[in-house]
């Protein structure tokens, strides 16, 4: 059965409904906060390659979400960061009812009714080699694990709260398989997918390697993430995921793929765009200010207002505190 004709996936939520209504402003509706959520529940934990990043234990992270709340943030993107619990070949700490994220979906959707609440679905925070998939005995990726795995644990954060499942391991054919499994469990029209569909294997994820404990302990992701300078195969894989069944697109990084967001926004007017401003953007604006080169603000507005002109309707930024203010003073 095809998913692609299917739209109640879209359009349950207030805040989903807005990025069907797309205008060229920066509003709350279109930012989507990023956060690290860590197994301590007290603890506060910085970042030192992302400064003015933290990573939160649940209470302190409702904390922190309460004054943004009420400046209009409506939408946040989870990952979870482990330190104590196992790391191995089957990710098996991405669904553990321990993991930080599964622990705090029920107490973020309790304590805050109306905010949406995105989850990064990925392996390589809970891999013990630190790579996107599964392998096999000959040490290949395995793409039909990998992606049955993915789904299970798209499966488990849907069933702990999550309303947008956002798979960011860039195997083939990863959106079928959650389409697939949501379905069968019921929660297709109540669940969204958000496909990391043109993701890039950029140096600009460096600093998020080391906040998500992330890295691959050998090798690159040039084999699962598109190379740098392709048009061609990410027009192929947004296309692709628009057919398995994606609510909505992302491309990442962003400031330097604004050629890439213009494609798809033209390839898919109908569907709202995502991109995800990523760690090495954050800390280059956040150097650049710090040494002179130019006013944090200024240029932080002018970096996502270029990214809204592109074509992209929703901003995935660690900014976002920072902008709710600055729309707050407009
Ligand atoms: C993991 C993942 C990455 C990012 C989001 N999810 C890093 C990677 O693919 O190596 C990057 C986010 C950022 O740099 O801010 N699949
Ligand atoms: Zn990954």
């Amino acid at each position: 059965m095809s998913t692609s004709k299917k739209f109640h996936s879209s359009i349950f939520h207030p805040t989903l409904r807005k990025w069907q209504e797309p205008n060229v402003n920066i509003e709350p509706e279109n930012l989507m906060y990023p956060l690290f959520l860590i197994e301590k529940d007290d603890v506060i934990e910085e970042i030192p390659s992302m400064p003015g990043v933290s990573r939160f234990g649940v209470n302190q992270l409702i904390k922190h979400l309460e004054p943004l709340i009420k400046k209009g943030l409506k939408t946040v993107l989870l990952f979870g960061v482990i330190e104590t619990l196992p790391k191995d070949s089957n990710g098996s700490s991405a669904d553990s009812t321990e993991n930080p994220v599964i622990r705090a979906l029920p107490l973020l959707r309790k304590n805050f009714p109306d905010l949406v609440i995105a989850t990064d679905v990925c392996l390589c925070p809970y891999t013990n080699h630190g790579h996107c998939g599964i392998f096999d005995e000959e040490g290949h990726m395995d793409n039909d694990q990998s992606i049955q795995r993915l789904a299970q644990i798209s499966l488990a954060y849907a069933q702990a709260g999550a309303h947008i499942i956002a798979p960011s391991d860039m195997m083939d054919n990863r959106i079928r398989a959650i389409k697939e499994i949501l379905r069968n469990y019921r929660l297709e029209s109540r669940v969204a997918v958000l496909s990391y569909a043109v993701k890039f294997a950029s140096s600009f994820y460096g600093p998020f390697r080391d906040a998500a404990r992330s890295a691959p302990a050998y090798g690159d992701r040039k084999c699962y993430q598109l190379p740098l300078g392709s048009k061609g195969i990410a027009a192929r894989a947004a296309e692709r995921d628009v057919e398995e069944g994606a609510d909505m697109l992302m491309v990442k990084p962003g400031m330097a793929y604004l050629d890439i967001v213009r494609q798809t926004k033209d390839m898919f007017p109908n569907i709202p765009l995502f991109i995800y401003q990523v760690s090495g953007e954050y800390a280059m604006l956040w150097h650049g200010a710090k040494n002179g080169a130019f006013n944090l603000n200024a240029i932080v507005m002018e970096a996502l207002t270029s990214m809204r002109r592109a074509g992209a309707d929703v901003l995935i930024t660690y900014y976002t505190p920072l902008v709710l203010d600055l729309i707050q003073k407009q």
